[in-house]
Formats: structure tokens, C-alpha cells, sequence
């Protein structure tokens, strides 16, 4: 439905923004902001490469909005180094920087119309382009965001979703190299929401720019980026591929900000270099895959198992570990069964690690039948696919 990937041919936008030299890396290096006493980026160092779709992924007041305000040059480092192209950009304004900004909340001129909303940086140049200059790029971006027949509109006139790409075209004509999105989707329902992100997505591949996007939406950012930063406090707990977060998970709190998972957690009861086992609070002995996290696990110390919904199998009542080739077989009882399509997903209520979620594809429904809530069943695992991670 919504285009705003639908670029005019031959537009001015690709062929400048196609010359990869207009395109820098932007780069942390051992950055802290202090608001007073409150630490909202607190030494962290990262480098966003040139072109890509970058995320930074965590809860309200983890320093969201503030690393994105120090790219922009709203606000300096207290301690640190911004750097955009190799260059320091340190005492930089906001307008000398490559970058544009669309804020957490869309912020559109309440008393302007859609055109001059958009034509709003074009009007800030010096030298200021001819009237049918402006009016001719106007048009280029209301055709890019799909909204040519809004040109005379006012803000109030238009719904969240208009008026969100507005706010984006709005940001586009300057022709930043580097675009900033701050929770853009935020106030948008569930499906004009997946339709922006499709077409942002698009975008971004289409005029190679930097996007660089806040969320706290996990699958925003899993299905979007190249790259994602999961930060904790005003610091990276870990950034990397969608694929890398999801699999090699450093800690706890990073496997449960990406993806669904079930934790056990215990006491370390024995370490290997391919094992650790724990006794979970019901005294029973797990063992998983030690993460590739920094901190070691020691015998006696607080770590959880991670098992993904998907690596689950579920079972008859009956069931054991041969029958499902697994090394762990629980006892539970069906407590919800939901029908995702391609997959059933259960809660399955269990004695030993409270309710557990599995992901059951469709062939597997149809080899045992499918269960209904009341049932009873069994459930297990290999502990290969199973990950110790500390907190
Ligand atoms: N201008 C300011 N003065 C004082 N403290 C601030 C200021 N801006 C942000 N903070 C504090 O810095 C921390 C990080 O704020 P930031 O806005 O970067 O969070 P965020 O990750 O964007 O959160 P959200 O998801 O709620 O938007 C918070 O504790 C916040 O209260
Ligand atoms: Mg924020």
C-alpha cells in the first residue's frame, strides 16, 4: 500500500546520495554524557558503518535518545569523541553535521502545511533556492512518501501515520547522509506500523543512506537492522548482527530483550570448556552451552539456562527422552495453545521450571496430532541447544 520507497526516476535524491563519499562511518569512541549525576551514556565506543541500518535496542532511560541527540550535535560529550568520516565533530553544530533528526515524537509545525513542513530546510540555506526550486523538491518528496495529494494540508488534517511521513520527508529534502529516527513508528497500529517498516527498509537499500533507528521494540529492530546495539544503563551490552544477538546471546538480559525465551535459573553446579550444568531451585540438574560471554561462570554462582521456544519438542504424556531424542524429558500439562499458522505455540505448565513456551511447527502438529489445553504432555531438549548464560 504505502511507497515511499517508490523513488521518481532519475530523482537528484539517488544519483547525490549514490556517490558513496557523501557517506562516513560515525564513530564512539569511550563516550559519556552526564546530566548531573545521571550517567545517560557512560563509556561507550562504537562504530556505525556507512550505509547500514543500525538499531539501538533498550528499555526507557537506557540512553536511547541521547547517544542519537550526541550523532546530531543537540548534545556534546562530557567525556569522549564523536567522530563522522574519521573527523572529530566536537563543537560541530547541529546544521554543519550531515545528519538530520526525526524526533521521538514527530514534532511537525503545528501552523504550517505539509509543503511548507517539508520545505522548512530548503527555506534555512543560504543561498536560499528559487521559489520553483523549492516547490519543484517539494514535490519530489511528497512523491517519494506517497502523499502528492496532501501538499496543502494542515497537521491536524492528517492521521499519525501521514503525518510520520511527512516528519520523514521533511528530514529527506536536506539530503542527510545520515538519517536519525527516533521511535518514528511509535504512535503508528500494529499494521501501519510493519508497512512503514518494510518501506523504511526499502528506502534505506534504495538511497544507500545511513539509518540509524531507536527503538524498544525487539522485532522492529530484529527484522530492520544490519546491525543493533543493546544497550543497558548508558552502556552496549551487546551489538551485533540480529542473527548474532539471537544465537550467541553474551548474557540474560540481552537474550531476553531479543526473542522469546524460557530461563531456568540456579546455581552453577559443575563447569566444563563445553558444558555447564545448574540445580534449579526444585533441586533438578539442567546443563546447556557456555555463552561467549565476558564473565566466567563459577561453581556456586548464580546462572540461568536459556532454551528458545523453537528447540523444544513436545510429547506425549508418555514420552521419554529416547522416544524424543532429547537429553531432558519434563511432565507438564497444556496450560494455552495458540495457532501462529506455520507454527502452534503452547505455554506448557511444568513441576520443575514453572510454565515453559513451545514453539511447535506445522509438520510436527500433524505427526502427534496436536495437543489442547488440559492435556498432559511431555516436553524436552538437547542440552546442546540450551545456553548457560550469567544475569
Ligand atoms: N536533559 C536531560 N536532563 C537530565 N537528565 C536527562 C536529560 N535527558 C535525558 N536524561 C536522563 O538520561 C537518561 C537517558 O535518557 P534517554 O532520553 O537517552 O533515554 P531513552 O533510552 O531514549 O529512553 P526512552 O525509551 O524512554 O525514550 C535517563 O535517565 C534520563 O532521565
Ligand atoms: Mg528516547
Amino acid at each position: 500500500m504505502y511507497q515511499i520507497s517508490n523513488i521518481p526516476h532519475g530523482s537528484t535524491y539517488v544519483s547525490t546520495l549514490k556517490d558513496p563519499s557523501l557517506v562516513a562511518d560515525i564513530e564512539f569512541k569511550d563516550v559519556t554524557k552526564l546530566y548531573g549525576d545521571v550517567r545517560a551514556v557512560d563509556g561507550m565506543s562504537l562504530t556505525i558503518e556507512r550505509g547500514s541500518f543500525f538499531s539501538f535496542l533498550g528499555p526507557s532511560g537506557c540512553g536511547k535518545t541521547t547517544s542519537l541527540r550526541l550523532i546530531a550535535g543537540f548534545e556534546h560529550p562530557t567525556q569522549g569523541g564523536v567522530f563522522i568520516g574519521g573527523k572529530s565533530v566536537i563543537g560541530v553544530p547541529p546544521h554543519k553535521r550531515p545528519v538530520n533528526m526525526v524526533f521521538q515524537h514527530y514534532a511537525l509545525f503545528p501552523h504550517m502545511t505539509v509543503a511548507e513542513n517539508i520545505g522548512y530546510g530548503l527555506r534555512q540555506r543560504t543561498p536560499r533556492p528559487s521559489k520553483p526550486e523549492m516547490a519543484r523538491q517539494i514535490d519530489e518528496m511528497l512523491e517519494m512518501v506517497q502523499m502528492s495529494g496532501f501538499r496543502s494540508r494542515r497537521v491536524w488534517e492528517m492521521s499519525g501515520g501521514q503525518q510520520q511521513r511527512v516528519a520523514l520527508a521533511r528530514a529527506l529534502i536536506n539530503r542527510p547522509t545520515v538519517l536519525l529516527l527516533d521511535e518514528p513508528l511509535a504512535a503508528l497500529d500494529r499494521k501501519l506500523r510493519r508497512d512503514m517498516q518494510i518501506e523504511l527498509q526499502t528506502l534505506q537499500r534504495d538511497v544507500g543512506i545511513t539509518f540509524i533507528l531507536v527503538t524498544h521494540d525487539q522485532e522492529e529492530a530484529l527484522s530492520m537492522s544490519d546491525r543493533i546495539c543493546i544497550m543497558r544503563d548508558g552502556k552496549i551490552a551487546q551489538s551485533g548482527s540480529p542473527q548474532d544477538l539471537y544465537d550467541r546471546p553474551v548474557n540474560r538480559y540481552v537474550a531476553d530483550f531479543v526473542g522469546k525465551t524460557n530461563f531456568i535459573s540456579g546455581n552453577v553446579s559443575r563447569v566444563n570448556g563445553t558444558a555447564v550444568s545448574i540445580i534449579s531451585e526444585r533441586g533438578q540438574e539442567f546443563s546447556a552451552n557456555p555463552s561467549a560471554g565476558t564473565q566466567p561462570f563459577n561453581v556456586g554462582g548464580h546462572a540461568n539456562i536459556a532454551v528458545r521456544p523453537e528447540l523444544i519438542v513436545i510429547g506425549a504424556s508418555t514420552a521419554s527422552t529416547e522416544d524424543m531424542h532429547t537429553d531432558v524429558a519434563l511432565k507438564g500439562r497444556i496450560k494455552n495453545q495458540i495457532f501462529l499458522g506455520e507454527h502452534t505455540e503452547y505455554l506448557v505448565a511444568t513441576d520443575g521450571i514453572g510454565d515453559v513456551l513451545v514453539l511447535s511447527p506445522k509438520h510436527m502438529e500433524h505427526s502427534n496430532g496436536g495437543f489442547a489445553p488440559g492435556d498432559t504432555v511431555t516436553i524436552g531438549w538437547k542440552n546442546e541447544r540450551a545456553l548457560a548464560l550469567v544475569d
